[in-house]
């Protein structure tokens, strides 16, 4: 089978490395790809993965390499092109494509929508209400007592959710997103939510349309410093599984969301087929839904499929066709942790181009996978060319040990102003040791 990938960060890396590994792929390519995915091989025929200069939201140029390479199957990793509707292009022109369509995207291009939806069909979720004026908002932050928070309807790249503590910086976010317009068209209607607390993971379900496949647990951690201090990012690392949850309790979370959520999608007429990520608030009262994404998250794709040990291209098909049903996920049951290693000044401004030391040497390391994100090649050497530059992923036999492979990998890694977390995966050992508090 010929697959072009649609991406070019950790996740498309993951999602390349995993399916060259399927006896079913014989030719792939990335658009636009990255320094790491031009490494790959196809397990295969030990082809090279070969990288497109195409952007993923250059949709009719993507479409036209499709055709010229007769690639027979797409696979879209960022939200964007979802969002753009590339499912629908491809499908009117009868080629084969992964990711949910334009109407199915809204889950994640909508805020607006997936809170209506949420309400509608009974998804745990905030308290929250939709607003395309100030007063009305700032009449349900105060309800709040300014304790929300505030969201940009649409797409905003990670950065249209603004926490609110009083009531002077709900009014200043309301006004920001809503009147000044800080994220654009965006911002037009907003959802402000009551801010919940607890523990934070990150769900991921793969869909046909009519079955929705539960994954195990993962945890981003998606401030910037340790501690989650700094600013949000993309995220810093991620690890899965999360043992803020028995297996009996993920059942159960999973089914309270999936059940109506698949029922909703009936009822509405939205064939949704892809990866639904819901982020999930695990509070004193019972997990609430803060937000649907409708693509793999990243860095927990780099966790997650470090752990299956199904084909991709077999599940990915199923998940078009409708067959997921027939389909059981088996995951190797060593936790796989992930530290993205960023250049100096992210999620802020960074320099590019910095020389990366010791790739080689830390790729012999065993169980272990260094993920290319923000990476390019420049004559002999890879550079840094993004925010984040590595997603640095291992995997053991216990958490413990997992952490410590990808650490010590991280330890050997080198380019200028490299900067990580320490803490990736330290909230699920301070549970394994007693110290955490676990709130469900
Ligand atoms: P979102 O893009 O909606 O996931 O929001 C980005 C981040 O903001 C989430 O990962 C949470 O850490 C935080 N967040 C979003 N909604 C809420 C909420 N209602 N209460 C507390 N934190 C939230
Ligand atoms: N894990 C965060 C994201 O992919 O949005």
């Amino acid at each position: 089978m010929r697959i072009l990938v649609i991406g070019s960060g950790g996740r498309e890396h993951a999602l390349v490395w995993k399916l060259a590994q399927s006896p079913h792929v014989t030719q792939m390519w990335c658009a636009p790809g990255n320094a790491g995915i031009a490494g790959e091989r196809l397990a295969k025929n030990g082809a090279p993965v070969q990288c497109v200069k195409l952007g993923a939201e250059d949709l009719p140029g993507l479409l036209t390499f499709a055709q010229e390479q007769h690639a027979e199957l797409t696979v879209v990793g960022p939200d964007n092109p979802l969002a753009l509707g590339i499912v629908d292009l491809w499908q009117k022109d009868g080629r084969r494509i992964w990711g949910p369509n334009q109407k199915a995207a809204q889950f994640e291009a909508s805020k607006v929508f997936s809170q209506r939806f949420m309400e509608k069909y009974g998804i745990p979720t905030a308290r929250a209400g939709t607003f395309a004026e100030f007063p009305a908002a700032s009449r349900f932050a105060a309800s709040l007592g300014g304790r929300c928070a505030v969201k940009a309807d649409g797409l905003a790249l990670g950065k249209g959710v603004l926490i609110c503590h009083d009531m002077a910086q709900a009014d200043r976010a309301i006004e920001e997103v809503l009147v000044k317009g800080a994220f654009g068209k965006a911002g037009a209607s907003i959802v402000i939510q009551e801010l919940l607390e607890g523990m934070e993971i990150s769900l991921h379900a793969l869909c046909d349309g009519q079955t929705a496949k539960l994954f195990p647990t993962a945890q981003d951690h998606k401030r910037a410093l340790d501690g989650d201090l700094g600013l949000n990012t993309g995220g810093m690392g991620a690890y899965s599984p999360a043992p803020f949850l028995s297996e009996a309790e993920l059942a159960a979370v999973g089914d309270s969301i999936l059940t109506p959520w698949l029922r909703g999608c009936a009822a509405e007429g939205i064939d949704f087929h892809g990866i639904l990520y819901p982020g999930v608030m695990l509070t004193r009262t019972g997990p609430k839904v803060l937000e649907f994404n409708a693509r793999f998250g990243d860095p927990e794709t780099q966790a997650y499929l470090t752990r299956l040990e199904n084909d991709l291209v077999e599940l990915l098909t199923a998940s078009i066709d409708g067959t997921l049903g027939d389909l059981a996920l088996k995951w190797n049951p060593m936790p796989s942790v992930c530290v993205v290693m960023a250049s100096a000044g992210y999620p802020g401004s960074y320099a590019k181009g910095k020389p990366i030391l010791e790739l080689d040497k830390a790729a012999r390391l065993p169980n272990t996978k260094v993920f290319h994100a923000g990476t390019a090649n420049a004559g002999e050497q890879v550079v840094t060319a993004g925010g984040r530059v590595l997603g640095v992923t291992a995997w053991g036999k216990d958490l413990r040990t997992a952490r410590d492979a990808a650490y010590a990998a991280v330890d050997i890694i080198r380019f200028e102003g490299v900067q990580f977390r320490r803490d990736i995966a330290a909230k699920a050992l301070a549970v394994a040791v007693g110290k955490a508090e676990v709130r469900m």
